[in-house]
C-alpha cells in the first residue's frame, strides 16, 4: 500500500499507526502496523535462500548459484545484475557445451560424458550486510563483497571488495572509502545489522558519531 504523499506525520498507538494529513484535508486514517510497513510493489526480494531483512533488488537480477550465494541484511541492488555465472573451458578447441553437455542435445548418445568440462562448480558470491550494488554490474563467481561497501554502475568485479569501499569501472577498482579507518572498524565491530528494528528506526542515521555512540550502548546492554 503506497503512503499518500501528503502525510506529514506518523504516531504510535496500541498498534495502529495514526497519519495526520495536511490540514486542507482535515481528517486521520489509523493504519494497521502490517499495512504501513507493507514493502511497495518496487522493491523485490532476490530469489536466493540466504538473503538478509530488508535487502531488496530492481529486476533482472541473476542469480544461478541460489542455493549457497549469501546476501546480509539492508542491501540495495539495482536493475540488471549478474551475480556468479558459471565458466567455460577456455583450453580445449571450443568454448561451446554443444560439444560437451549432453543437456544441448547436439553429442552424439554413444560420446563419451564430460562433467569436468561442464558441471565445473560455481562458486558462490557473498555479500555482506548495508552493501549497494548499482545497474547493471557483473560480480564474476567465488567474489566476497564486505559489508558497508558500494559497487558503482556497469562495474565488473573481478576480486572481492573489501567492506566499505567503493570501487568502480571495468575492472572494478578502488575510488575510496565510504568512512575513515578507525569508523569502519568500529561499524564491523558493532554491525549495526544485527540490531532490531525497532532500536535502528530511532538511530540518528545521519550522525555517525552519536549513531556509534548509540551502537555502542546498545552492545553493552546485549
Ligand atoms: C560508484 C558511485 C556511487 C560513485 O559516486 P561518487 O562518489 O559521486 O563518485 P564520483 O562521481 O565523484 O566519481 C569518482 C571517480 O570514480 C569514477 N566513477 C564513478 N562511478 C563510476 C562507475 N560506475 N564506473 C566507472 N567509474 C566510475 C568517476 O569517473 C571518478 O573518476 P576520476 O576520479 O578519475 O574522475 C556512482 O558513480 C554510481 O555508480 N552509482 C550507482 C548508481 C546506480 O546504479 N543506481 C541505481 C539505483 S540502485
Amino acid at each position: 500500500m503506497k503512503l499518500p504523499r501528503f502525510i506529514y506525520h506518523t504516531k504510535k498507538k496500541n498498534g495502529f499507526v495514526t497519519t495526520k494529513i495536511l490540514r486542507i484535508f482535515s481528517f486521520k486514517r489509523k493504519m494497521r502496523y502490517e499495512e504501513y510497513f507493507e514493502w511497495p510493489s518496487w522493491l523485490k526480494r532476490p530469489q536466493i535462500k540466504n538473503c538478509g531483512r530488508n535487502t531488496y533488488c530492481g529486476s533482472n537480477v541473476s542469480i544461478p548459484n541460489h542455493e549457497e550465494t549469501s546476501i546480509g541484511a539492508f542491501c540495495s541492488l539495482g536493475h540488471s545484475i549478474d551475480i556468479g555465472h558459471g565458466v567455460h573451458p577456455t583450453h580445449v578447441l571450443t568454448t561451446s557445451p554443444f560439444f560437451y553437455n549432453r543437456e544441448c542435445r547436439w553429442m552424439l548418445p554413444d560420446s563419451p560424458d564430460y562433467p569436468h568440462l561442464w558441471s565445473q562448480k560455481i562458486l558462490p558470491v557473498h555479500i555482506g550486510s548495508d552493501v549497494w550494488i548499482g545497474n547493471g554490474v557483473f560480480i564474476k563467481n567465488g567474489i566476497n563483497i564486505g559489508h558497508g561497501a558500494i559497487v558503482g554502475a556497469h562495474s565488473v568485479v573481478t576480486k572481492d571488495v573489501p567492506p566499505y569501499a567503493i570501487v568502480a569501472g571495468n575492472p572494478a577498482k578502488l575510488i575510496r572509502y565510504r568512512f575513515s579507518e578507525d569508523i569502519i572498524e568500529k561499524l564491523l565491530e558493532l554491525k549495526w545489522w544485527e540490531l532490531d528494528d525497532d532500536f535502528l528506526r530511532l538511530l540518528p542515521f545521519e550522525d555517525m558519531q552519536k549513531c556509534i555512540s548509540m551502537l555502542e550502548q546498545k552492545r553493552q546492554k546485549l
